[in-house]
């Protein structure tokens, strides 16, 4: 399988380093090639699924199903697809809002690094008043509003990298599954924390990725903890639940 969410201590070393480097050379760099041919190889090698947290919401991924998720990743198309899964912290952060509507309705919601889209689609559901959905990957983008339109439901996209932004025309920032490296963590967790100062909602979906450390946790409040449905664990290679965390205000 090319690129796998992965979950186990045994490979954090190895794999979530691989995959932590790519994203802030990513960052650094920008998206190297486009695909021209992005829409048909997107529907040939994803699959629509509601096996997650969220059901409500029909994702194109590619799953166990799809030939790409066991083949190497030289006979892959796409580079570091991280958008053909859905991340168990950005399912719970997703499930979160389904769940708790009111949170996000009339609200103005920024997901970052939206990957398949679901939070900032969780976000559109509940009746959120304007929704960006946002990753650096235009790949990201494009599978999002695939899946937008998958489930009737319209999210504003940008591939710009907002990471240190202000971010004043927005009250919610919502962040699934990106605490999986340390340097990067600390930049975000800065950011965020400056947020959070001005009083904006922080979601942080995680499941216990070691870039959200014991004391970034002890600065924020636990809102919600799931079971990962047995798919997910699966495909996780370990995690079981995934968790939901906000910033307290005034942290620093
Ligand atoms: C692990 S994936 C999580 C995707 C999604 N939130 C989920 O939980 O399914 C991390 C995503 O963050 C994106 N990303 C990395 N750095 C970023 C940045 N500076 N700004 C926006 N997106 C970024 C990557 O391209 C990738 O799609």
């Amino acid at each position: 399988m090319f690129v796998q969410p992965v979950g186990t201590c045994e490979v954090i070393n190895t794999e979530i380093v691989c995959v932590c480097a790519c994203i802030i050379r990513r960052a650094l760099n920008g998206i190297p090639e486009m695909l021209k041919d992005f829409t048909s190889l997107f529907l040939k090698h994803t699959m629509p699924s509601r096996k997650h947290l969220t059901p409500e919401l029909v994702l194109r991924l590619v799953t166990p199903e799809c030939p790409l998720w066991n083949s190497p990743a030289e006979e892959s198309p796409f580079k570091d697809p991280f958008w053909a899964f859905y991340w168990p912290g950005g399912q719970a952060v997703a499930r979160y809002i389904l769940d708790n509507g009111y949170i996000v309705k009339n609200q103005r919601i920024l997901d970052v690094g939206c990957g398949c889209g679901a939070g900032a689609l969780a976000a559109a559901k509940m009746s959120a008043k304007q929704i960006v959905a946002n990753d650096i990957d235009p790949y990201a983008v494009r599978a999002t509003i695939f899946n937008a339109n998958l489930n009737n439901l319209f999210t504003e996209t940008n591939t710009r990298n907002l990471i240190g932004k202000s971010c004043e025309n927005f009250d919610a920032i919502l962040i699934g599954d990106m605490f999986y490296e340390e340097e990067f963590a600390n930049y975000l967790f800065e950011w965020l924390s400056k947020l959070a100062e001005k009083k904006k909602m922080i979601l942080i979906g995680d499941p216990g990725r070691h870039g959200l450390t014991e004391r970034r946790r002890s600065q924020m409040q636990l809102l919600a903890k799931y079971d990962l449905p047995s798919d997910v664990c699966k495909e996780n290679n370990g995690f079981t639940q995934s968790t939901v965390w906000t910033l307290r205000h005034g942290n620093n």
